[in-house]
């Protein structure tokens, strides 16, 4: 078994191999997210909308991160997991946001958090990273802000948007964190903000120049029909596949075809007669 990856062997991957990374939000995906030797999971607030059918992510809770936390780390052996500090779980400041991650990490099992925002939560980030709670920053589209943003729009489009958004990532790593991620910003600002940072860079949209990469599972693999942002991949169609498994198994149990001799347990044909 293949040692378990750290924050530490993430940030020293920076220049030297490209860094992978997937969401997932439960044991199963978790366990072929691990097998597949991807190097960190993140249990992200997306289980909202990939998961919970919210509209957004805001709704998402302490308790059902913590559970979704706990089910992912227990799948996972070999790579990092990080559990998403969700919406008003750490904006009040270090307190708020140690109790928090103390969570996620105690009863969640995970060995890294995610916080969204800049230079403002960079107090949130060196408290935790003093606490010995390895975090990973996000900028550029924070999705938990979508309120205040106007929708999921791409970040950063003007060097001045892109020198603020800068800015704010050496502000979270100069408190502390690992690695950050990028979403949603032209690849062009992707590279200029990696080419600046010590740790690692992982897009979402971020472009090609990142240092990984990381992607919503039930996007990658065609479960999320909602809607497709535009850097998204699907590299399967399972919606589709599982609604036609749906139907084949309706129809067979309502013409009598399931189930058949091999899905049924036989009885010793003496014992069975003294039924009638
Ligand atoms: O919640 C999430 O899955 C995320 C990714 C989009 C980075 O924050």
């Amino acid at each position: 078994m293949a040692k378990r990856i750290t924050a530490p062997d993430i940030r020293a991957s920076k220049g030297q191999r490209k860094i992978t990374m997937l969401t997932a939000y439960d044991y199963p995906f978790a366990k072929i997210v691990d097998e597949a030797g991807i190097d960190m999971i993140l249990v992200g607030d997306s289980l909202g909308m990939a998961v919970l059918g919210y509209d957004d992510t805001i709704p998402v809770t302490m308790d059902e991160m913590v559970h979704h936390c706990s089910a992912v780390t227990r799948g996972a052996s070999h790579a990092l997991v990080v559990g998403d500090m969700p919406f008003l779980s750490y904006e009040a400041g270090p307190e708020h946001a140690l109790a928090s991650a103390g969570r996620l990490f105690k009863e969640g099992g995970v060995r890294a958090v995610k916080l969204e925002g800049g230079r403002e939560v960079a107090p949130q980030t060196k408290a935790l990273v003093q606490a010995g709670i390895p975090v990973v920053g996000h900028v550029g589209l924070t999705p938990q802000r979508v309120a205040g943003i106007g929708g999921f729009k791409v970040q950063g489009k003007t060097a001045d948007a892109a020198r603020i958004i800068l800015e704010d990532a050496k502000a979270l790593q100069e408190a502390g964190c690992f690695a950050i991620i990028l979403e949603a910003v032209p690849a062009a600002m992707g590279r200029y903000i990696t080419e600046a940072l010590e740790i690692p860079t992982i897009g979402i949209g971020g472009g090609a120049y990142c240092d990984g990469q990381v992607l919503v599972i039930h996007d990658v693999l065609g479960l999320f029909e909602r809607f497709t942002p535009k850097f998204v991949k699907k590299y399967a169609n399972m919606a589709a596949d599982v609604r036609e498994a749906v139907t084949q198994y309706k129809n067979e149990v309502e013409s009598g075809v399931f189930p058949d001799a091999e899905h049924s347990f036989s009885m010793d044909p003496d014992e069975e007669k003294k039924l009638s």
